[in-house]
């Protein structure tokens, strides 16, 4: 799957500062213990059905999902990004995991390019940087991968039922700066810079009529904090 990636801006604070966002998941600022101790525990009930393939798209560093896949190993791990920085970590993290593979690609292209068959697709927040059009060809392109009970699990940040996005940004931009009191005040700016301009996140209700209309027919809130969703959505 190896290609040249398209250009594309909102990656470009993770080309830049990966360190920016391991400090931000250091505080356990965006819930990533209490949301990746959900995704171990779905990997784990996944792992004591059987052997499964497992695709995560904007992979980042895998720094937090590698420590799931510790405690339920996939019999092979796909790991997409944009970002080549996050990858060249991603390949630390992912040591003594068996059969992993990383591609540098876009990951809408990434699965919708594949003929692989997964048992699992993950997403840990990247999909909120789509506009709802791609959103819509992500859930489609997921459903036509997983296998009959397969189950796409996204992590990302969620809008309230009847939030308009500039009143989202103005809760979650709030919370950054009043809550990231650790975060140098410049590495901040960057940080609300980049949710401010990148940041489109859909409700739960609209996610679910995504992934129905994709032929996904359960959706679940796994867990939540604040804005912060565990949502699975099973095939
Ligand atoms: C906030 S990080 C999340 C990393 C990791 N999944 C986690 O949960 O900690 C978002 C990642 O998504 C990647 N990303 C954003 N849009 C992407 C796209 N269209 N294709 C591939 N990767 C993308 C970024 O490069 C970045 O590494």
């Amino acid at each position: 799957m190896t290609q040249s990636p398209p250009q594309d801006d909102n990656t470009a604070l993770f080309r830049k500062a990966w360190t920016l966002y391991d400090a931000i998941t250091e505080k356990n600022y965006m819930f990533h213990l209490e949301i990746y101790a959900h995704v171990t525990a779905l990997l784990k009930e996944r792992r004591a059905q059987g052997p499964y393939h497992l695709l995560d798209l904007g992979c980042g560093n895998a720094r937090f999902l590698s420590s799931c896949l510790q405690a339920a190993l996939p019999e092979t791990y796909d790991g997409v990004d944009l970002s080549a920085s996050a990858l060249d970590e991603a390949r630390i993290h992912l040591k003594g995991i068996p059969n992993a593979a990383l591609h540098h690609k876009d990951m809408l292209q990434a699965v919708e390019d594949t003929d692989s068959a997964f048992d699992v697709i993950f997403t840990g927040f990247a999909v909120h940087h789509l506009d709802p059009a791609a959103k819509q060809r992500l859930f489609h392109a997921c459903a036509e991968r997983l296998v009959s009970g397969g189950q796409f699990i996204m992590v990302d940040v969620v809008r309230e039922e009847g939030q308009s996005r500039e009143q989202y940004l103005d809760d979650y931009l709030n919370f950054m700066r009043t809550h990231w009191t650790e975060v140098q005040p410049e590495h901040l700016d960057d940080a609300c810079a980049h949710v401010a301009a990148y940041d489109f996140p859909e409700t739960v209700a609209d996610l679910t009529l995504m992934a129905k209309q994709a032929g996904l027919s359960r959706t679940e809130v796994v867990g939540r904090y604040q804005q912060h969703y565990v949502l699975r959505f099973t095939a």
